[in-house]
């Protein structure tokens, strides 16, 4: 029996949708923990793309999934998707999909916030998805939040958004410069949303302890990566949740004994959207390439990726803040025909060794990365179905990625399809 947590270990878009699609096979259920609608997971089956940006990426294998009281989320966002995915023939129904009662609610004034406060922040913003998910959990810490609980007691609801709106409007007018918002049309309009979703609200954290002691596998399914990570990322270019391992716990309310494995995703190479360091950044034809090969553009934005070598420097990061017990690394194809690949071992600032990773953006920004460049080969993998398949160059790739993040690889994904895959072990079987 195992319970797998799936993280992401750089700045998320790793490619967490398609190994939790794969694994979900084997698993029992499927668990988002934290985050919400600024995620864009990615499931392609049999050559369709399918999207999900709330819903956990089980659902296409037919699983329980699951919204986890760490989350918060859009109805609006979450009705369109079970929409689109009931149109597609999946079932997302009440009895498929559980969301937690204490999963907290993404208003029409929080994104009206995160919006403005961007357009304010001006050179200093954080390239935000704009989907309100920064203000939705400040809310959450300063006790305002609406919940899911609080969503669907119409009363509950009007005076939560009555009382809220006061400091909200305030906020929006006299500091920026913004339209205010009217209680009675949000309230109506969010009755609505409480009324269709009301049937999927239960107390995730009871159902998931029937699971886990009736013997099911649960995976654990994590949203955005360690260096967005709102304590262990690059703050404050980072998002508003706690993103690594520890966390599914707190967000899917288990304890940390039910958790077996903790598989950390690693794209070949590094990307990153929003503004924010990257020690690794590529400003040249390599990095084009690397955007075009591996069409780097955002899931949910569309705004184009940044592309850059990989980093094994947050990667022994993410390695030590998650336990991570074992890899998968992704997007390997999009490196075929390079005739040389690099690899980020350590950082330099001042000319001196940087020995872990700077808390101060200021000494970040200051970071230069010392390379190892190894050969690179010039076949397509993209077939490549066992290991001692892939060319000799990218299993010396692959074995250097084990030796500097101490942590063996347990799948390599060659292309996007779910087929595309070559899994050397598998958790749950
Ligand atoms: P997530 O947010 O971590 O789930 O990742 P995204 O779905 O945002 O981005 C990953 C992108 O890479 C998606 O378009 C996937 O279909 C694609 N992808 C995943 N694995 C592979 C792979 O091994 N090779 C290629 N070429 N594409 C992949
Ligand atoms: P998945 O789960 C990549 C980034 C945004 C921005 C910062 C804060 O698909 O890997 P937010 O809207 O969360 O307040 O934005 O975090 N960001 C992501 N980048 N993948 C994601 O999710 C992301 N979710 C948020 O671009 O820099
Ligand atoms: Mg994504």
């Amino acid at each position: 029996m195992a319970n797998i947590v799936i993280v992401g270990t750089q700045w998320g878009d790793e490619g967490k949708g398609k190994i939790v699609d794969l694994l979900a096979e084997n698993a029992d259920g499927v668990v988002r923990f934290q985050g919400g609608n600024n995620a864009g997971h990615t499931l392609v089956v049999n050559g369709k793309q399918t999207i999900c940006h709330l819903i956990p990426s089980g659902i296409l294998q037919g699983k329980a999934c699951y919204i986890g009281n760490g989350l918060v989320v859009d109805p609006a966002v979450l009705i369109d998707e079970i929409d689109y995915l009931q149109a597609l023939g999946v079932d997302a129904g009440p009895a498929k999909l559980k969301i937690s009662e204490k999963a907290h609610i993404i208003m029409p004034y929080h994104k009206r916030i995160d919006h403005a406060r961007e357009k304010h922040k001006g050179d200093q913003k954080i390239g935000t998805t704009g989907r309100g998910i920064g203000p939705a959990y400040e809310d959450k810490a300063t006790r305002q939040g609406i919940r899911f609980v609080d969503l669907i007691d119409g009363d509950m609801l009007a005076e939560k958004v009555r009382r809220n709106l006061v400091e909200k409007n305030f906020y929006l007018q006299n500091f920026l410069n913004d339209q205010p918002m009217d209680p009675a049309a949000v309230i109506e309009e969010y009755r609505a949303y409480a009324k269709r979703l009301a049937p999927h609200v239960t107390n995730v954290s009871a159902a998931l302890h029937r699971d886990v002691s009736a013997g099911r596998q649960l995976l654990f399914e994590g949203a955005q990566g360690t260096h967005l990570d709102i304590d262990h990322g690059t703050y404050p270019f980072v998002t508003s949740s706690n993103t690594v391992a520890g966390n599914a716990c707190c967000g899917a309310g288990v304890g940390p004994g039910v958790i077996t494995d903790v598989i950390g995703i690693v794209k070949a190479y590094t990307t990153r959207v929003g503004q924010g360091p990257f020690p690794t950044e590529l400003f040249d034809d390599t990095g084009k390439r690397i955007q075009e090969k591996g069409a780097e553009f955002g899931a949910t934005t569309g705004r184009r990726r940044r592309c850059g070598w990989l980093d094994a420097v947050i990667l022994q990061n993410a390695a030590r803040l998650n336990g991570l017990t074992g890899l998968a690394i992704t997007k390997l194809d999009v490196l075929d025909g390079l005739d040389e690949i690099r690899i980020c071992t350590g950082y330099l600032a001042d000319g001196r060794p940087v020995d872990h990773f700077p808390a101060s953006l200021k000494l970040l920004s200051a970071c230069q990365p010392v390379y190892e460049t190894l050969p690179g080969w010039h076949a397509d993998i993209s077939s490549a179905r066992s290991r001692d398949k892939l060319p000799l160059h990218a299993r010396r790739y692959l074995e250097r990625i084990e030796q500097l993040t101490e942590t063996p690889i347990d799948i390599i994904s060659v292309g996007p399809g779910r087929d595309q895959t070559i899994v050397m072990r598998n958790p749950f079987i």
